[in-house]
């Protein structure tokens, strides 16, 4: 086997999905803590500043309160090579952070013990699901009061439609919570609460050994046979082909704050995860062992510096290696280049890197030739990646200049604006550019773009919300989008591909549309 070969086999490319608060930064830091791409051991449970720091990297963005940055932690352990995406929550929740599973191989699901699955969990779920990428789940805050574990499966399986494997059961919760079992080795890694202090205790016990009554108390004790003979009978097997494909989830349950059970499951997700994934290109898969160096574009970062008023391109690598000063082709611009200053993230650092392999995420400066889902490969193996699908924005805005003279510059930033994908723009069938219905995935977008519109492009904007909360492209068999049955609250809009879309202001609105227009179908993202 040859060293490129090594190399892409033993990379690991996954995103953490969470709810916020769920505890999706506390696990990432953890697991940067075991690859030693970090070094903050005892600080990680601090403040939340503190911990920002450490994940959200471009802390500059942040003060300008506009961070919308969702990048790439690389780290090493035990000989695998491994990239966690980020994937911006909170207010900082975007477009982005869908595309960014675009470019993951596997998802990582952290759930809240005591709230089940959540709403953002749900949404980014579904992109998963559309890929067909491994989901692991995490279960955690073992630590505190926890809803039954047989009820947060069930909920998982019954709301997200996939099904569950538990790797380990948990032993009690809160206070009482006394470690896991795990499933598969059959033995018990036992937790101790000393005071407000925790300890992991590595002790391994085997679930008939006499001083475990003592261990875990004797109602724990009864609890986790009857759990166990519960679980032997009833719980789905091990199969890998379906943890692989997406359809049956291996569930563990931990404590991401105490470090209670990360490691485990960092361990056996590396085992079970695969290695870079085949992508298709003109409907055929592009191997990532291919030689050949290709990948696409997931994310473009406006101005990072702006002084320069650069942009930073993302590439997921496809297949093959990528050399600096390597001559690629980017296809959609048809045009031959080298890549400008390409750079990785190492936790909080920037670096530019000499070599990246297939399953790596790397970034390049940009002057603005690059569009979200572009293909960039090997100069004498041209191949193009399908692209990044569109995902439905949840808040719209009608928008226009305040000032008629500056109609140019405004064009030109909301078109900018739009490519990078930071924003979706739509228009009322046969109107111009002198209003546009500005449709984002997350709040803070429209804040984003007022402050940009502002600062780069010179010009004061009104905005004006709209009350419509869900977007669909119109698909199935539909001569003349114009002509459609929907109610009077509804609109028929289109994106700057010309493809028709509805807008509407109710779930109940969509229902109404779809049934008094036979062969309609309605789609919540568009396949670019
Ligand atoms: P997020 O990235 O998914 O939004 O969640 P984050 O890791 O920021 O965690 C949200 C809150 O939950 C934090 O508390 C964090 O300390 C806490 N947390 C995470 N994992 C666990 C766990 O296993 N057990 C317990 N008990 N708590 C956990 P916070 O009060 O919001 O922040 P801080 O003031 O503690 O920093």
């Amino acid at each position: 086997m040859s060293t490129i070969q090594e190399e892409i086999r033993r990379r690991r490319t996954f995103a953490i999905i969470s709810h916020p608060d769920a505890g999706k930064t506390t696990l990432t830091e953890k697991l940067l803590l075991y690859g030693g791409a970090i070094s903050m051991a005892g600080a990680v449970k601090g403040k939340k500043s503190a911990r920002h720091a450490v994940s959200d990297w471009m802390e500059i963005e942040k003060q300008r309160g506009i961070s919308v940055t969702s990048s790439v932690m690389q780290f090493e352990y035990q000989g695998a090579c491994i990239n966690i995406l980020d994937t911006p929550g909170h207010q900082d929740f975007s477009e982005d952070t869908y595309r960014t599973l675009m470019a993951a191989d596997a998802a990582i699901m952290v759930i809240d013990a005591s709230k089940g699955v959540e709403n953002q969990t749900r949404k980014l779920f579904k992109v998963c699901v559309m890929r067909h990428i491994p989901i692991f789940t995490f279960i955690n805050k073992m630590d505190r009061e926890a809803r039954n574990p047989f009820d947060l499966l069930e909920q998982i399986e019954r709301e997200l439609g996939i099904k569950t494997y538990a790797v380990n059961w948990p032993i009690g919760c809160g206070k009482e919570f006394r470690g896991v079992f795990d499933l598969e080795t059959r033995h018990i890694l036992s937790f101790e609460a000393t005071g407000g202090a925790h300890t992991v205790s590595k002790t391994e016990v085997s679930p008939d050994d006499p001083s475990l009554a003592d261990l875990i108390g004797k109602q724990n004790h009864a609890q986790l046979a009857e759990d166990i003979e519960l679980l032997d009978g009833a719980s789905e097997d091990f199969n890998l082909n379906a943890i692989q494909a997406g359809e049956l989830s291996p569930v563990f349950f931990g404590s991401a704050l105490t470090n209670f059970g990360v490691e485990p499951f960092l361990k056996r997700f590396l085992e079970l995860t695969p290695p870079p994934l085949p992508r298709l290109a003109n409907g055929t898969e592009v191997s990532p062992f291919d030689d050949a160096f290709s990948a696409f574009v997931f994310k473009i970062q406006a101005n990072m510096n702006k002084a320069h008023r650069d942009r930073v391109t993302f590439l997921r690598i496809c297949s093959g290696k990528f050399e600096r000063d390597m001559e690629v082709y980017h296809v959609q611009g048809n045009k031959k280049m080298r890549l400008s200053q390409p750079q990785m993230m190492m936790a909080e650092n920037r670096e530019i890197v000499d070599e990246a392999y297939a399953g790596d995420i790397i970034g390049v400066f940009d002057p603005g030739l690059f569009s979200i889902g572009d293909t960039i490969c090997a100069a004498n193996r041209k191949v193009c990646f399908e692209g990044i699908p569109t995902f439905a924005p949840e808040h719209f805005a009608r928008v226009r200049h305040k000032d008629t003279m500056k109609r140019k510059q405004f064009v030109k930033g909301v078109m900018q604006i739009a490519q990078e994908g930071a924003i979706q723009i739509f228009h009322e069938p046969d109107m111009g550019m002198e209003e546009v219905i500005v449709g984002v995935v997350g709040v803070l977008q429209f804040e984003v773009f007022e402050h940009r519109m502002r600062t780069e492009y010179n010009v004061e904007i009104i905005r004006e919300p709209l009350s419509y909360q869900y977007i669909r492209w119109i698909g199935g068999d539909v001569e003349h989008p114009t002509h459609l049955t929907i109610s009077s609250d509804t609109k028929v809009v289109q994106d700057f591909k010309d493809q028709y879309l509805l807008l509407f202001t109710s779930e109940w609105n969509i229902r109404w549309a779809l049934e008094r227009n036979e062969g309609l179908e309605l789609l919540d993202f568009s396949k670019n």
